[in-house]
């Protein structure tokens, strides 16, 4: 490949002690500045790093300028190398120096609004607002740097694997994936608009009815959803699809992109990728994506209350509830009884009113609004079934309904790792949950497809779907990393009457589903191969594997939490001529 010419001979990284007495030209910002009065020290940084610069009266023209120069003003500095008297250790090009002969300034800068050289917490409306500011800080670029080795790297995987790279379109129709849609009027017809893909399903599904048998894209979605750490509502997908596959392959072939993805940042993959049914993943961990680098695990506590004297306990197991726990390392130290409040306020909406606790303090007391109501031999046997250490607490939560149990103890299991910031037992964890149900009911007690209305169900539950379809299984998968989902995937409904058989079950009647998703009806009845794939989240995936706090920092212009642009001013309103030709009326 023919090098790209800069005004430079070298990154100021790429200095070391084997270019002494070579002269070199960099290129880069004023990082900063030191005048020692016969000497002026200026690191110079571009997107390697930074280098120190070192200017001495006796070259005059140079010094005369070095001792004008700011932070972030951009210069080019030539001169020759030589070992540094005094090396310092942390910096990569520490032993050497630069001795500057000719300095240019390129540009000058007004005082940058944060200081890009120093460690500092800036506010992130201000970031946002002057984000290419925040972005020249050297560990940000590092994010991006690493962003784009995992992207190639999961290309050349695909590309070695002969998937095709297709673009599918951004002005489109509504593509289901649970969230709102984002619209664009339509000049040419008044009431009329695109919706902007939520992901590229059906297209890719088109092309396995094209027979292009294997796809992929890296590609922009969106989403208009409530606001989390890990979304945005606009990110990226690797998206793909194979014709003629099952879930075994798919998650196979996922595995070792996914391996080639770490092994480009150099994070060391896990040894081993356990499969967890979403009802084990449920009843284990109170989550369909859990994070098993704990292995804290929720508890049952079975038929331990059936005669208990504490009524409440009693009284579910007589309704045949369940009375599940978890135990918190360290606990009985950290959680107060306003700590106890505070989480409650996160189990209510659950359907969970109340929690209760048992602290096992280190002095080997047992201190519990509940303890006095347990004989000795409950406790002991509570402490066998929990393997609780002394300073644990242990949190029960009991309803007559096992799913509002798991999901409130799995809500209670995430929030204590988080706030206690308990200890992995790994680095990294991947798993995958399987045998989704196909259907999750919504708030009016409706169902609605758990993944996608394209998911197929599993061939043994088929005649469950007219008798019982709340049981049938999808042949669903999703892959989980740190207790966050970082992709999702299923084999498809290939043939048609399975496809509006699902979209009646969805309560759409014939003509709805003529109109909405005929064309795929359609393409499903002209030979379509059986498929499926599955789509990563490479925002969560780079954030994972960069060790970043949220999607934004991974993420070169994101949105705030209220889903604004503040660089941009985006949204913002548009001309009245603009609104009259879209056919539009502001209220
Ligand atoms: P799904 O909806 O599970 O599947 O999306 C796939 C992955 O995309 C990521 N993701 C997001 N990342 C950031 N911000 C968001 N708002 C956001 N929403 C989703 C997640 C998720 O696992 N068409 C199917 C895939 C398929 O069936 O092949 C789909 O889009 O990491």
């Amino acid at each position: 490949m023919q090098h790209i010419k800069q005004n430079r001979t070298h990154w100021a990284t790429d200095l070391t002690e084997a270019n002494c007495d070579e002269t070199v030209t960099v290129t880069g910002w004023v990082h900063k500045q030191r005048d020692l009065g016969q000497l002026i020290f200026i690191d110079l940084r571009d997107r390697s790093g930074l280098v120190q610069i070192i200017f001495d009266s006796k070259t005059e023209i140079a010094f005369n300028e070095a001792q004008k120069c700011r932070s972030e003003w951009v210069i080019q500095c030539k001169g020759t190398i030589r070992e540094r008297d005094q090396k310092n250790p942390d910096m990569p090009t520490g032993s050497i120096e630069l001795l500057c002969t000719d300095l240019i300034v390129l540009n000058k800068a007004k005082t940058p609004v944060f200081s890009i050289a120093e460690e500092d917490d800036v506010d992130e409306l201000i970031q946002l607002k002057h984000r290419y500011l925040y972005l020249r800080k050297p560990q940000h670029f590092n994010r991006f740097k690493a962003r784009h080795d995992i992207t190639q790297a999961i290309r050349n995987y695909l590309n070695n694997q002969t998937f095709l790279e297709v673009e599918t379109p951004i002005l489109t129709k509504s593509t289901p994936e649970g969230a709102r849609d984002f619209v664009v009027p339509f000049r040419g017809q008044s009431g009329e608009f695109f919706a902007l893909p939520q992901s590229p399903q059906l297209f890719k599904q088109l092309l396995m009815c094209s027979g292009f048998e294997r796809y992929y894209q890296i590609v922009r979605c969106f989403r208009d959803e409530d606001f989390r750490a890990d979304r945005q509502p606009e990110f990226t997908q690797v998206d793909l699809e194979m014709s003629f596959i099952d879930e075994l392959t798919i998650m196979s072939l996922t595995n070792d992109l996914l391996k080639s993805a770490f092994e480009s940042v150099n994070v060391p993959f896990p040894q081993t990728i356990p499969k967890i049914t979403y009802s084990d993943a449920m009843n284990r961990f109170g989550s369909d994506k859990p994070d098993i680098r704990f292995d804290l695990e929720l508890v049952d506590t079975e038929s331990l209350f059936d005669q208990s004297d504490f009524k409440v306990f009693r009284s579910i197991r007589e309704q045949q509830g369940h009375i599940k726990l978890i135990r918190v390392p360290g606990g009985s130290t950290h959680l107060s009884r306003k700590k106890f409040d505070q989480l409650t306020e996160l189990t209510k909406p659950l359907g969970v009113p109340g929690i209760a606790w048992i602290h096992f303090q280190e002095s080997g007391e047992i201190s519990s609004p509940i303890a006095k109501f347990l004989t000795e031999e409950e406790l002991s046997t509570l402490k066998d079934i929990s393997k609780v250490e002394s300073g644990d607490t242990l949190i029960f939560v009991a309803n007559n309904d096992l799913s509002i149990v798991n999901t409130a103890l799995g809500v209670l299991r995430s929030t204590l790792i988080e706030q206690l910031q308990l200890k992995p037992n790994k680095e990294h964890a991947l798993c995958w949950i399987v045998d989704f149900p196909l259907f999750e009911k919504n708030s009016d007690g409706e169902i609605q497809a758990m993944h996608h209305p394209f998911t197929s169900p599993n061939p043994d539950d088929r005649d469950l779907l007219k008798t019982n379809p709340e049981n049938v299984r999808a042949r669903a998968y999703d892959i989980v990393l740190n207790g966050y989902e970082i992709g999702g995937g299923s084999i498809r409904i290939h043939k048609s009457d399975i496809q509006e058989q699902i979209f009646s079950l969805l309560r759409l009647s014939d003509s709805e589903i003529k109109d909405k998703f005929g064309f795929l009806i359609e393409a499903l009845q002209y030979g379509a191969p059986p498929h499926g794939g599955l789509a990563l989240g490479l925002d969560r995936l780079v954030m994972l594997l960069t060790d970043s706090s949220s999607i934004r920092e991974v993420i070169a212009f994101p949105k705030t939490t209220s889903m604004k642009c503040p660089l941009t001013n985006a949204p913002n309103t548009v001309s009245s001529d603009q609104m009259d030709e879209l056919h539009l009326k502001s209220t």
